[in-house]
């Protein structure tokens, strides 16, 4: 069988494990295996490389993707989908494995639609794909947020001051919430939950009156202010998804807390550091898992599937089931961390 596989969306640790588990299992059972660069802008401008054994050995460990990534949608693209169909026919490919979060995965759902034999594999460090308990990326971004909170807790504490850390997470607060838990955060601010300004410089002044003159607060991203509803963007062009560019909230909290308490404030932006490095070993055993799984289901010829992580056990979905709704952050696990909140 001739198997294409691409990488789409934001980068996370984790994809070369998949890529590397695909091609290993693959070319054991004598298929052939072309990597399409760069997510579907490869499709839409036939940019492919062939990959075997000795291309995809040694990448295990590496962040990033060898195939390289974009947040191209040939949907949004006059002709795109009929382009990308007729180079997925040029390549002879039998099917498609298209390693990607929503973005991705709905347009291999649109394609399967379309009579493309495809296949999901769901990444985001968001962790925000509800048919799936965990997605490759989010624990290596949750590490690397609980590392940056403990070196933050020394100068925190050292200057007496608030540090308001903003992390990523457009819709979901999944990596605010396990990072800020893991981290020891004092506040966190997700954006399923409409914050007040006033309750966290609440929770900053009932520290100090305990004695903790440092506070840390972690702010997702899309964090929203119940005074206007409202998440807090750094430009307002959308991507080829219809995504504004968030960012900003820990600058504009930052410069409300000096006011209102007059405590010291900094704010620290963590953004891409989040989706760099080598993946953990949670993440290159669950990505190496998942691409076993893919090549299991082309070997059923059973398409139009996206690969899950149901408890304990990698399980099939519908791609419909994959893309249908957002997952956001478990009320159960917040509250344990609302415990430590000051
Ligand atoms: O989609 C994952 C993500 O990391 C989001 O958390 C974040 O909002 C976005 O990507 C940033 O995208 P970009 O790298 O295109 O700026």
């Amino acid at each position: 069988m001739n198997i294409g596989i691409l990488t789409g969306g934001g980068d996370c640790p984790g994809l070369n494990s998949v890529i590397r588990a695909v091609v290993r299992k693959t070319s054991q059972l004598g298929h052939h295996v072309i990597g399409i660069r760069d997510g579907w802008k490869g499709l839409l401008e036939l940019n492919y490389t062939e990959l075997n054994k000795g291309s995809a050995s040694g990448i295990l460990h590496l962040g990033g993707t060898i195939l390289g990534t974009s947040r191209t949608n040939p949907f949004a693209k006059e002709g795109g989908p009929q382009k990308v169909i007729d180079n997925i026919k040029k390549l002879g490919l039998d099917v498609l494995v298209a390693i990607g979060g929503d973005d991705t995965l709905g347009v291999a759902y649109k394609l399967y639609g379309m009579g493309i034999n495809t296949i999901g594999v769901p990444k985001t460090i968001d962790n925000d794909l509800s048919a799936t308990d965990f997605t490759f990326g989010f624990d290596s971004a949750v590490n690397i947020v609980m590392n940056a909170l403990d070196n933050l807790h020394s100068t925190a504490e050292s200057h007496h001051r608030v540090l308001v850390v903003e992390v990523m997470g457009r819709h979901a607060g999944w990596i605010a919430t396990y990072g800020g838990l893991a981290g020891g955060a004092d506040y966190i601010l997700i954006p399923e939950k409409p914050f007040t300004i006033d309750e966290v410089c609440d929770s900053i002044k009932r520290r100090q009156a305990s004695g903790r003159k440092f506070s840390i607060i972690v702010a997702a991203e899309g964090a929203v202010l119940k005074e206007s509803d409202e998440v807090i963007t750094k430009d307002v062009k959308k991507d080829a998804f219809g995504h504004v560019m968030l960012g900003g909230i820990g600058k504009f909290l930052c410069a409300e807390i000096e006011k209102r308490t007059g405590a010291e404030c900094r704010d620290v932006v963590l953004g891409h550091l989040q989706r760099g490095g080598s993946p953990t070993a949670f993440d290159r055993i669950l990505a190496t898992r998942y691409g076993i799984a893919a090549v299991d289901l082309i070997e059923k010829k059973d398409f139009g599937k996206m690969v899950a992580l149901r408890g304990n056990k990698i399980v099939a979905v519908s791609l419909e089931e994959g893309v249908q709704r957002a997952k956001t952050v478990d009320m159960d696990i917040y509250e344990i961390a609302r415990t430590f909140f000051g």
